[in-house]
């Protein structure tokens, strides 16, 4: 028989989605990856498709300060916004959002990775340094990519963090230059077969 139920907006089958949203609920999942790897647009399709609710960290910092993050940058410097970054995750990750995206720099931090771990389904949204760059290069809106070596400085932070990316994620899905939905589908396939 088949039997079909509305999710975020739209009629699927009764299937691998709605397994997959009782199965992987039990934890949010949040998305990780560098600026640039699609964290929020994703997220936001991956929520609609699940009919659940999805936070941006760095929105929510932003309403809550009042100001952008390059403002925050600016005023107080890096190391307060990691203080806060941090905060928020350990919030955020208890709250009712099931699905969350988070900045590219939330891995720096041993804790922050090992909250990710133990609490949610991590998911690394991977893409190579060109294609970052590409997705960067016009936005004004991120400090850490100013100047004229914003090139050389994905590809820096991309070395660096990698590896982090890595260790704390569940599971790996290529952003490159695949359609968003298809992102999605291939994470929900990921998580669904762990
Ligand atoms: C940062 C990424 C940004 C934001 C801040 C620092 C980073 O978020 O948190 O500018 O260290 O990679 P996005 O990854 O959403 O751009």
């Amino acid at each position: 028989m088949r039997v079909w139920r509305r999710v975020g907006g739209k009629l699927v089958e009764s299937s691998n989605e709605i397994s997959a949203r009782q199965t992987i609920f039990e934890r949010p999942i949040v998305l990780v990856g560098m600026m640039g790897a699609g964290k929020s647009t994703v997220g936001r399709r991956l929520a609609g498709r699940l009919g659940c609710l999805f936070l941006d960290a760095d929105r929510v910092l932003e309403e809550r300060m009042g100001v952008s993050i390059a403002t925050m940058f600016d005023l107080e410097g890096e190391a307060v916004f990691r203080e806060r970054e941090s905060a928020l995750l350990a919030e955020l990750v208890n709250s009712d959002a099931s699905v969350l995206a988070t900045g590219g720099g939330v891995v720096l931090r041993d804790a922050n990775r090992a909250l990710l771990h133990d609490r949610a389904w991590v998911v690394y949204l991977r893409a190579n340094a060109v294609d970052l760059w590409i997705r960067t290069r016009r936005d004004t809106s991120r400090p850490l990519l100013r100047g004229s070596d914003a090139r050389a400085r994905v590809s820096e932070l991309l070395t660096l963090r990698a590896p982090l990316y890595e260790a704390v994620s569940h599971c790996t899905v290529d952003t490159g230059r695949q359609p968003v939905e298809r992102v999605v589908d291939q994470i929900l396939e990921q998580l669904q077969s762990r």
